[in-house]
């Protein structure tokens, strides 16, 4: 099982990597890695779960946050009460992106930033990413809202970009009637 001291903290700067693509078929290890990645986040986002592990809640890692600089991230949503869809994307490519920028009013996470930041994320409010499932066949999904701003984080991932990178560092406000706030 993951622990919270496996998923590197944003002062490593191996997470300033940018990852390799994956060559199929897939590491066992990466394939290991992926059902303890699936794992953490469906426990993080489980109440009872989440406090017996000391757990941090969740929704995506990405490989490079366990220290592997390859191009895959594992995703969580909680679509509706307790029903969890889980989205493992392999070599993702977003191949098209909604105009309309949205951001996330409560501010967005991620389990290596272990303090509070404010500020603005512009990201589009729906997305089109293409990439590969662990058996390496072609995949395509397209989402919307919440699931967008979490495809579109992890990507960042695996270009080296945390989300605090993309906070105007002298006004993290700046512009927000600009995007919907979700
Ligand atoms: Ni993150």
């Amino acid at each position: 099982m993951l622990k919270n001291k496996d998923i590197l903290d944003e002062n490593k700067k191996i997470l300033r990597t940018k990852s390799t693509d994956v060559i199929f078929p897939m590491k066992q290890d990466d394939l290991n890695n992926i059902n303890l990645m699936i794992e953490y986040l469906i426990n993080s986002q489980i109440e009872d779960m989440c406090q017996k592990y000391k757990l941090r809640p969740g929704m995506g890692l990405a490989a490079i946050q366990l220290g592997i600089p390859k191009r895959y991230f594992v995703i969580v949503h909680e679509a509706e009460d307790s029903k969890f869809t889980n989205y493992v994307i392999v070599n993702p490519q977003i191949i098209s992106a909604s105009d309309e920028m949205i951001y996330v009013d409560s501010g967005e996470g991620c389990l290596s930033v272990n303090r509070n930041v404010e500020g603005i994320v512009p990201r589009h409010a729906r997305v089109t990413v293409e990439g590969f499932n662990i058996d390496g066949k072609k995949i395509k999904i397209r989402a919307r809202e919440e699931l967008a701003v979490a495809f579109q984080h992890e990507i960042d991932h695996l270009n080296g970009i945390i989300f605090t990178d993309l906070i105007d560092k002298e006004d993290p406000f700046k512009d927000m009637n600009k995007y919907r706030a979700i």
